[in-house]
């Protein structure tokens, strides 16, 4: 159905089954149809997201979650844990809240550090801490443990964390890590059409919520949670990505999770075998790098937009030429979602093909 493959980091490549199970005939959201349907991948999405709290479902993209999380949780001040494009723009949207925020921040290309985390947080300033676990702009993983292990060391201090290019690639053990909020989006590694975004919120937390105020409706955790009991959503949910959240759900669990963890790094391997073959370099250091994607330092300094084109033109798939400042410098490639052995060496066959 595609005619121009995705390998940049998002959307992706939704698969053809996907799309048919998304056209399954429209149930209304206040019957018994849709309550079935989110009592059936329930149970699932808390095995993905590692925990026994509720998952919500939000007709929005992954940013409505962004945003909603800092005005639900915030009425002290916000450490926005800054390393890229996405945590930088968290800084930004915490202060267009209204909120007071602060930033901890570490230049792009390497990892926020738990120790500088820890003496910020020492300060008695910060009732919130944002973290993105995989930087898609530079292809950094932060060490999300280590992070979680600093923050529990604060009882007033939540933590919430954007997992909108890592989930369902590596495991995410909210409960383990004790994490407040964990979100996601459904255009990256679940392999489905942008437009649905995916969150769980920990008991303390939604305590917490009930004496924020100005939390507003759309994204109010409280109206999240009382249709939850009901197996419900506050709004009228996108019913047809749903449908093929629920699919992709039946996938994933057919494969298995460690199986499909597994898949994932093998093709992050190909492709990072692919970088060193070209003698190109990473943009992230070794030990912090992506399993979903990889950020390439464009040390040979080729034309990336005229190679994207040549790859799209001739075989009709695309990488991505860098995001934010360092578009050019750096280009990017997916190995996220439904891919194969198969389809990842086609790529990169093309992309090598039309490099020179
Ligand atoms: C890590 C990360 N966070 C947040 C976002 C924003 O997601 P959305 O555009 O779905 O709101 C993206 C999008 O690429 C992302 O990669």
């Amino acid at each position: 159905m595609n005619s121009i493959k995705l390998y940049n980091p998002g959307p992706i490549n939704v698969s053809d089954d996907t799309y048919q199970a998304m056209s399954n005939a429209m149930i209304g959201h206040r019957g018994s149809d849709f309550v079935n349907l989110y009592s059936d991948i329930h149970p699932k999405l808390q095995k993905l997201f590692g925990t026994t709290s509720p998952v919500y479902l939000s007709t929005s993209s992954a940013w409505g979650v962004m945003e909603a999380s800092v005005r639900n949780l915030s009425s002290k001040k916000v450490l926005n844990c800054c390393n890229g494009a996405f945590s930088d723009k968290w800084l930004d949207v915490s202060k267009r809240c209204g909120l007071e925020a602060e930033s901890l921040s570490s230049e792009w290309g390497s990892p926020i550090d738990p120790n500088e985390l820890d003496e910020k947080l020492s300060t008695g300033h910060f009732d919130l801490v944002t973290l993105v676990h995989n930087e898609t702009s530079t292809g950094v993983m932060n060490p999300l443990k280590e992070i979680s292990q600093v923050v529990a060391k604060y009882d007033d201090i939540s933590l919430v964390v954007d997992t909108v290019s890592s989930f369902s690639v590596v495991p995410i053990n909210t409960d383990e890590l004790g994490i407040d909020v964990v979100l996601t989006g459904s255009q990256k590694a679940l392999a489905l059409p942008p437009g649905l975004a995916l969150f769980t919120v920990s008991e303390k937390a939604l305590k917490k919520a009930e004496s924020t105020p100005n939390r507003g409706y759309y994204f109010d955790f409280l109206e999240f949670h009382k249709n939850w009991e009901k197996m419900m959503t506050p709004s009228t949910p996108c019913i047809s990505l749903i449908y093929g959240l629920q699919h992709q759900l039946n996938k994933i669990f057919d494969e298995g999770l460690d199986a499909r963890f597994q898949r994932h790094e093998e093709l992050n391997k190909m492709v990072h075998d692919w970088v060193s073959k070209n003698g190109f370099n990473h943009f992230a250091p070794e030990g912090y790098r992506s399993k979903s994607l990889t950020c390439v330092a464009n040390n040979r300094e080729i034309d990336v937009a005229a190679w994207i084109k040549r790859m799209r033109d001739k075989h009709s798939l695309i990488i991505n030429g860098g995001y934010g400042k360092i578009k050019g410098t750096t280009f990017r490639i997916s190995n996220m979602g439904d891919e194969s052995v198969d389809s990842i060496n086609q790529m990169l066959e093309a992309i090598t093909d039309t490099l020179s």
